[in-house]
């Protein structure tokens, strides 16, 4: 890079070096939907769910917990369901990178499937923490059909498996669960990347934080977000451009000519 700010990125995303861009996106691009992060201190979920006495905040997504008290989680859930919110001019940022066939991959943390609404390609997302499409029992894994644990969860009711009466829960990952087999299938492709941009994420959870560590060492990374976050700013092409990301997101977008159209296809996720 010329230079370790937006307008050099920009002029590296426009040259022949630039092919496939990685992205790795966390709850800091939702917020500007209306959805929590998990750590911001005062705003973060992991604060307001104090209120539902945990023991601890992350006990919401663990198995043991959900196990002997599911309403914390269906609590969350109700809070969290896809549909309620609109995507963010980051997550048209993201779809305008794979309009101009340079997104290779979208690895994502977030469970609101904005990326989906946002229309990014389905095959170049990776919902490495799983998402609400699909739900199953706890115990024997059996499928369940997701408009009813909708309404269950919607009513506070807890559903059970049909065959074992274990309790059922979507296809979130939970702490200790291992991610979707596609995100180990996928992880591989980061050794071509040309470019990673890191947005919204605090980079404390892994394994979805070490995948920064799997791009080229002459692959520079970009990191937008409201604070410094893992090991980017440390090797010789790192970019860290901090700010809200909607905001970042719109100089880049700017520097590369995509202004307008960036508002224009943001506008029709309205
Ligand atoms: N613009 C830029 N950055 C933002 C914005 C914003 N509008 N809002 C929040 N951020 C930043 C915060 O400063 C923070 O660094 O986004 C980051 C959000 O970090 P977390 O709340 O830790 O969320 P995330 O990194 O996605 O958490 C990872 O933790 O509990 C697990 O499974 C859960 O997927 C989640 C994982």
């Amino acid at each position: 890079l010329v230079g370790r700010d937006a307008v050099s990125v920009a002029e590296y995303m426009q040259s022949d070096d630039c092919r496939k861009v990685f992205v790795m996106l966390g709850a800091g691009v939702s917020t500007s939907a209306g959805i929590p992060d998990f750590r911001s201190p005062g705003t973060g979920l992991y604060h307001n769910l104090a209120k539902l006495n945990l023991p601890y905040p992350e006990a919401v997504f663990e198995i043991n917990y959900f196990r002997n008290n599911p309403l914390p989680f269906y609590t969350l859930a109700r809070e969290l369901y896809p549909g309620k919110f609109r995507p963010t001019p980051t997550h048209t940022f993201v779809k305008l990178l794979a309009d101009h066939k340079l997104l290779d991959t979208c690895f994502t943390q977030n469970i609101d499937t904005l990326e989906r609404q946002a229309n990014v390609p389905g095959h170049r997302i990776v919902e490495a923490h799983g998402s609400f499409a699909d739900q199953h029992c706890i115990e024997c894994h059996r499928p369940f059909d997701g408009q009813r644990l909708r309404a269950a969860i919607e009513k506070s009711q807890v559903a059970h498996c049909d065959k074992c009466k274990g309790l059922v829960k979507p296809d979130i990952v939970f702490f200790g669960e291992s991610l979707p087999a596609l995100f180990h299938q996928t992880v591989p492709k980061l050794r071509e990347a040309d470019l990673l941009i890191v947005i919204g994420t605090s980079l404390k959870v892994n394994p979805f934080a070490a995948l920064t560590g799997f791009v080229p060492d002459d692959c520079p990374r970009v990191l937008i977000n409201m604070e410094r976050a893992g090991d980017i700013g440390r090797r010789a092409d790192d970019v860290v451009l901090l700010g809200r990301c909607d905001d970042v997101v719109r100089e880049l977008g700017a520097a590369l000519g995509w202004a307008d159209e960036l508002e224009r296809e943001w506008a029709k996720t309205d």
